[in-house]
């Protein structure tokens, strides 16, 4: 789904932390059939990373409805209905399985963000990709990540160009949390900050 680009940019952000040393896993937030998050696996196993992991967030039943009451901005954006972007959570397994790169060092975290993302086990991340699409997936995931996220990491937002939605809520939290390192684009949508 992400294209060439994206994917480089996740290789390019991963060699980075891997060869600065900068401390923690590799984790996305919005998987679907689990493309990046494989490609994420693949570039531990590559550079021979027995010492991360990675983590894979998802409902694998696609994305919830707005609610707009907690959060007016994703009011209309109701993907919810969207069959294929539903894939469970034994397909990924399998596409991972497909890689040769179902292990120990791939971990899965089921349900919706709000439910699971304040409470998960992760402690430390290098890297952080989103791509939740709604200003709910978004911020709820900037919100209890981010402050996981090891200075010299990078942070990925998968649709900041093509949902207005994920755009706003990527520039409530900077704002919000006086964040201003530079933002770089990847594509006509994606783009990716590395924290101070
Ligand atoms: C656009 S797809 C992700 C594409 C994927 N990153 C790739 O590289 O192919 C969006 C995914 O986010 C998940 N998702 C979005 N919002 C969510 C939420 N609030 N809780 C759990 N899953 C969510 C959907 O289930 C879906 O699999």
């Amino acid at each position: 789904m992400i294209g060439l680009r994206r994917l480089e940019n996740i290789r390019n952000c991963a060699e980075d932390v891997l060869r600065c040393g900068v401390p923690g896993d590799l984790m996305e937030t919005g998987v679907w059939r689990g493309g990046a998050a494989i490609f994420m696996r693949a570039i531990l196993a590559a550079h021979g990373v027995e010492d991360r992991v990675v983590w894979v967030a998802d409902s694998f039943e696609g994305l919830p409805p707005p609610d707009p009451a907690m959060y007016p901005a994703d009011d209309g954006l109701d993907l919810s209905a969207v069959d294929y972007l539903r894939v469970p959570l034994e397909e990924v397994r399998a596409n991972f399985l497909a890689y040769g790169l179902l292990d120990e060092r791939v971990r899965f975290v089921r349900g919706w963000f709000r439910e699971t993302l304040p409470t998960c086990e992760v402690e430390r991340l290098a890297l952080l990709r989103l791509d939740g699409d709604l200003y709910e997936s978004t911020w709820v995931a900037l919100e209890n990540l981010y402050p996981k996220v090891s200075s010299g990491g990078y942070v990925i937002i998968d649709d900041y160009g093509a949902v207005e939605q994920c755009r706003h809520a990527t520039e409530d939290y900077r704002k919000s949390h006086g964040i201003t390192a530079e933002l770089t684009a990847i594509d006509w949508t994606g783009i990716f900050w590395k924290k101070p």
